[in-house]
């Protein structure tokens, strides 16, 4: 029987590390995808050696549409994807009025445009080969709009909206859409997205990256359209879809909001 194959972005660290370490130790043979090679390639040697499964590393920038299609061109080409988890993504905390654009670009590009064209062609390529699973990470800031982190709630909210409306077109098909929004998690997401000092970071309980791929790993496995994991999430979910617009905006902002010069200080 020819072996089916698990790819996965942002493996190179955190979440996505964590789904490729579930995924090998279910047997998945594995396509890696991130920028940073040599941790892609020690993730994949060690769960060659420890689970016997073949893992392939496929350094790539996402934010490059061109190399998002060559990449999914080359790695579609005679293998049988059954599994694609679009984990990659980005954030940056601060004012939009701030000069500075790159991150926000990126952010757009790893988070919705490389999410989405990985999105439809393995969606097409699933069809063909008669079935498979794809798991989108969005995120809490999904459900709201986020003052002081604009865009990437915004890459959220359309990375929830895409799944939820891909899972009713898809209904009556053997191909299945999850989406994961999970709340504030223990990997290097908050430092790089400079998050770490406010509230939402320093003040509100942080899950292990583990708990939550597992939780997404699950519900992708059973079919199901979202999952939130933990008490906390599900309340902010829910609380978000029962607040006005506005309201959510601001209360979000709150969380967002970096401390002021004062309270920093005392925190360090
Ligand atoms: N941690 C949280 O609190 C949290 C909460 C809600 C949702 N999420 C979402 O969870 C997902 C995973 O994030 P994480 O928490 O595991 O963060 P992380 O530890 O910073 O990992 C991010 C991953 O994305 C990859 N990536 C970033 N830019 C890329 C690019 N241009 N091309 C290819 N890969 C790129 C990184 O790989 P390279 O640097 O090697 O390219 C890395 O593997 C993200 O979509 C994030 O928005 C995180």
């Amino acid at each position: 029987m020819a072996a089916k194959w698990t790819m996965i972005t942002g493996a190179s660290e955190g979440l996505g590390a964590e789904f490729a370490r579930i995924a090998a130790a279910e047997g998945h043979d594995l396509i890696l995808v991130a920028r940073q090679a040599d941790k892609l390639e020690r993730l994949a040697e060690e769960l060659r050696q420890r689970h016997g499964i073949a893992a392939e590393v496929w350094p790539t920038d996402l934010s490059d549409p061109e190399a998002v299609e060559t990449l999914w061109r080359k790695v579609a080409l005679r293998r049988h994807v059954e599994v694609v988890v679009n984990n990659a993504g980005l954030g940056y905390n601060g004012p939009f009025a701030a000069e500075s654009f790159e991150r926000e670009k990126a952010s757009v590009m790893v988070n919705v445009v490389a999410l989405t064209i990985l999105t439809k062609r393995a969606v097409t390529h699933m069809l063909r080969q008669g079935g498979g699973r794809i798991l989108n990470v969005a995120s809490t800031a999904s459900f709201m709009p986020g003052p002081n982190m604009a865009v990437y709630h915004a890459t959220k909210a359309y990375v929830l909206s895409l799944g939820e409306a891909l899972a009713v077109e898809l209904g009556a098909t053997p191909v299945r859409v999850t989406t994961l929004c999970p709340g504030a998690t223990a990997t290097n997401f908050a430092a790089d997205a400079q998050m770490q000092q406010i509230v939402l970071f320093s003040s509100l309980p942080v899950a292990s990256a583990h708990s939550v791929a597992r939780a997404g790993w699950r519900a992708m496995k059973r079919g199901r359209r979202l999952c939130v994991p933990g008490p906390i999430n599900k309340l902010v979910a829910l609380s978000s879809a029962l607040a006005p617009r506005w309201l959510s905006a601001r209360i979000a902002g709150r969380f967002l909001a970096a401390p002021a010069a004062g309270d920093r200080a005392a925190a360090d």
